[in-house]
C-alpha cells in the first residue's frame, strides 16, 4: 500500500520512540514527511538516521497553541497543505500513586499527553476536514484502558485522549477526514531500546510503522474503524 510522493504526512512526536516508527515506514514508500520537534539535537540526530530529501525537519515549541500553529505555518509554506497528521505525542511515566501525586506534576502531564492533542487537532483538524483523502491519527497505549498503579496520569490522559478523538469523530462526522486511534499494546522495540529483557510477542517498530502507514494509505482495510489496537 502507498502513501504516494505528492503526500505531505504530519508526524507530531516524530522525534520520539513511537513516531519515529511511523516516520521511517513512510519515508520507505516515499512519502514526504514533516517533524517537529522542541530539539534541535533530536531533528539533527532524526534526519542523521533518515538520510534523505523525504524528511523535513521544524525546530518548535508544541507546547503552546502559537507554537503549533507557528509549526503549521512553516510546514504549510515549505509543502502545501496537509494530508494527514500523526499525532505520536507524550509518552509513559511512572512515579508515586494518586494519594501521593504532586499537583505541579499533574498538571504538566495532562498538559503534555492531553493537551498537546487538543492544540494539535486545533491547528491541523479545520485544513484537514474537508481535504479528500485526508486521515486524522492518534497513537495510545495500553493504560488508556488499563490502569496501572503509580503510571495514573498517563492512564488518565490516555482514556482522556481516547474520548476526545470520539467526540471529534462525531463533530466531523460526514466530512471527508478520516480518524482513527492507533492504540499499542506493547512496549515498542526499537533502535532505541536498552538492555532491559524484553518479551518476544512485544512489537518491532517496523511492525507498528507498517501498520500506521497502512492506516494512513488511501487503499485502508478498515476504514470506517475508529478505534485500531496493535497487535
Ligand atoms: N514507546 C513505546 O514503547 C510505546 C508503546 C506503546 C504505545 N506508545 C504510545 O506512543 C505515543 C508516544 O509515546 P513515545 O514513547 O514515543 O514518547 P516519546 O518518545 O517521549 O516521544 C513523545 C513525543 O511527544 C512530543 N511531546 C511531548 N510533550 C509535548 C508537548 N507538550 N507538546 C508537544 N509535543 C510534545 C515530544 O516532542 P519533543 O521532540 O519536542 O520532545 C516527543 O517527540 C504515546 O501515545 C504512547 O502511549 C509508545
Amino acid at each position: 500500500m502507498g502513501m504516494g510522493t505528492d503526500r505531505v504526512v504530519v508526524v507530531a512526536g516524530g522525534a520520539g520512540v513511537a513516531g519515529e516508527c511511523v516516520v521511517e515506514a513512510l519515508l520507505a514508500r516515499g512519502t514526504t514527511v514533516a517533524v517537529p520537534s522542541r530539539s534541535p539535537a533530536r531533528l539533527a540526530a532524526l534526519r542523521a538516521a533518515h538520510p534523505g530529501p523525504g524528511l523535513s525537519t521544524y525546530p518548535g515549541d508544541m507546547g503552546s497553541a502559537d507554537g503549533v500553529r507557528r509549526v503549521r505555518d512553516a510546514i504549510v509554506a515549505e509543502h502545501g497543505e496537509v494530508d494527514a497528521v500523526v499525532a505520536a505525542l507524550g509518552g509513559w511515566g511512572e512515579g508515586p500513586g494518586f494519594a501521593d501525586l504532586d499537583d505541579s506534576v499533574w498538571h504538566e502531564l495532562l498538559d503534555t499527553n492531553l493537551s498537546s492533542h487538543l492544540r494539535l487537532a486545533h491547528a491541523f483538524l479545520p485544513a484537514l476536514a474537508d481535504r479528500p483523502g485526508s486521515v486524522y491519527v492518534t497513537l495510545n497505549g495500553i493504560a488508556a484502558d488499563k490502569p496501572v498503579p503509580g503510571s495514573g496520569p498517563i492512564c488518565v490522559t490516555g482514556a482522556a485522549q481516547r474520548m476526545m478523538l470520539r467526540v471529534l469523530a462525531e463533530e466531523l462526522a460526514g466530512r471527508a477526514v478520516r480518524l482513527h486511534e492507533v492504540a499499542i499494546l506493547t512496549p515498542i522495540i526499537t533502535r532505541h531500546w536498552d538492555d532491559r529483557p524484553a518479551k518476544p510477542d512485544w512489537l518491532h517498530g517496523t511492525q507498528v510503522g507498517t501498520y500506521i502507514a497502512d492506516v494512513l494509505a488511501p487503499d485502508f482495510s478498515n476504514p470506517d474503524h475508529l478505534l485500531l489496537t496493535l497487535p
